[in-house]
């Protein structure tokens, strides 16, 4: 990755520049690849499995790039209360991945998420930075295969 990685130098060598560093990476790359993870622990001096140790302690780091499209699917109260389960199922069927998972081809990135603030439009998900309420099993299939076909305007 060479070049890209010339932020490392702005931190001290040492293990205490581990998470400001993990930050830094994932601002930059949207997530922690492996190979930027070696480098980091080459540099800071510690084993890589304990920048993994550190890394995913935290559920702010992802290991995977997203996908183009991240949809967010809503479990807070009001969304539960609504059918949100029924809403995930409908998605986790229609695009193959879990909560949490990016489909094989990186289109898509499924994310279950607390309160999106639109309560009154439970169940809600967001896909980009477009909301989606007021949702049934049933429109979310059409909403995703409509993404597949690149005709949702998101
Ligand atoms: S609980 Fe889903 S938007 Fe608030």
């Amino acid at each position: 990755m060479g070049t890209e990685l010339d932020y490392l130098s702005e931190y001290p060598p040492e293990p205490s520049s581990l998470i400001p560093l993990l930050q830094r990476t994932q601002e930059r790359f949207g997530y922690l690849p492996r190979e930027v993870l070696e480098e980091i622990a080459k540099y800071v001096g510690v084993p890589l499995s304990r920048v993994y140790g550190v890394a995913t302690f935290y559920a702010q780091f992802r290991f995977e790039p997203l996908g183009k499209y991240v949809i967010k699917v809503c479990h807070g109260t009001a969304c539960h209360v609504n059918g949100a389960v029924n809403i995930s199922q409908a998605l986790t069927e229609e695009l193959g991945i879990e909560e949490g998972q990016t489909t094989e081809d990186g289109l898509v990135t499924l994310e279950r998420v607390a309160c999106l603030g639109c309560c009154s439009l439970a169940p809600v998900i967001m896909i980009n930075d477009k909301v989606f309420g007021k949702l049934t099993p049933d429109k979310v299939r059409k909403l995703i295969r409509k993404l597949k076909e690149g005709k949702l305007d998101v």
